[in-house]
């Protein structure tokens, strides 16, 4: 990567993603694209352009006046979010990902997109789910990403774009707030726990899904858009994941650091479904083998470091 593009640059993975990639390719080098201008360092603190990403003609002329060589497509809405309007959500994840494809195949720049844990589904094996395995999910959502992944392997196979993605899992940070997901939970209770001492979690006890912090989400991105291609038996999309707990789990690690932390539950049922049609541990071979995926955080050193950013932040 030498000139980068990011889309959805105002969204959890963007503001910290441009930032990141900004240290280390160069501010001029990295170009911000969002439907808004947000004030904060997206916007100032290097190139910026405002782009729906469903608008082909206009993606594809900031892509070739940036002279990128390389697209990190990261607009999207979210599982949760998505039931409220499927539509409108399938328009946004996959019409937005159709031109931004388009627009990397006309000026041969290489291609990453998230997918997700909710690209796999109830029939999916939930225990250390395999690299390859059944994708029926039952989200928009996921729905979209499956076929994602697979238009991804596809304009590598037919274009020889280069393509390549991460099936990120619930993914924990404090610059800013996840946009209507499923576990959205695990970054709201570091939150409450620095505001009120207490939670309340929407997701019902005993439920699994597999968390990330986000310094690891960001080495992970650049650490596999750099790898050796040879290399790469898989391209979309990865599994990667450094923990997988349930709500009692990280309320523990919690009490760890804040002993008098108390948490009760009031389970919202679209997300307690979501999130049981979801894997409760992936596994991440094909990552490790392939590109060296090494998160470095697991749950309680996660904890430690989230508490005092938001100790500091709030
Ligand atoms: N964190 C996402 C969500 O909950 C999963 O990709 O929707």
């Amino acid at each position: 990567m030498k000139r980068i593009m990011v889309t959805g640059a105002n969204g959890q993975i963007g503001v910290e993603l441009v930032v990141h990639l900004r240290k280390l390719y160069g501010a001029e080098n990295v170009l911000a694209t969002a439907r808004r201008l947000v004030p904060g360092p997206v916007g100032e603190g290097g190139p910026f352009q405002l782009l729906d990403v469903r608008d082909g003609a206009a993606f594809s002329g900031i892509l070739g006046s940036f002279r990128a060589d390389t697209v990190i497509h990261l607009a999207g809405i979210l599982s949760a979010k998505g039931e409220s309007d499927p539509v409108s959500s399938w328009d946004i994840n996959v019409n937005g990902t159709c031109a931004a494809l388009e627009a990397a195949r006309a000026h041969g720049a290489a291609f990453f997109l998230p997918s997700s844990i909710a690209a796999f589904g109830p029939s999916t094996p939930a225990r250390n789910t395999p690299q390859d395995t059944i994708q029926r999910p039952t989200t928009i959502y996921g729905v979209a990403k499956v076929s994602l992944e697979l238009l991804c392997d596809y304009y590598h196979k037919r274009f020889g774009l280069d393509t390549r993605g991460l099936r990120f899992p619930g993914l924990i940070s404090y610059e800013a707030l996840p946009g209507g997901g499923t576990t959205d939970y695990a970054v709201h209770i570091y939150y409450d726990a620095v505001k009120k001492g207490s939670y309340t979690s929407f997701i019902a006890p005993g439920t699994c899904m597999d968390m990330m912090y986000m310094p690891d989400a960001l080495d992970a991105v650049v650490q596999l858009m750099e790898a050796d291609p040879a290399r790469l038996v898989h391209r979309n999309a990865f599994n990667v994941s450094a923990m997988s707990f349930e709500p009692e789990q990280i309320a523990a690690s919690i009490r760890k650091v804040m002993p008098g932390f108390a948490m009760d539950y009031d389970v919202d049922p679209l997300r307690q479904s979501i999130a049981e049609s979801w894997p409760d541990s992936l596994d991440c071979s094909a990552a490790r083998e392939e590109w060296g995926f090494a998160p470095k955080y697991d749950l309680d050193r996660m904890t430690e470091d989230m508490l005092s950013r938001l100790k500091n932040k709030i």
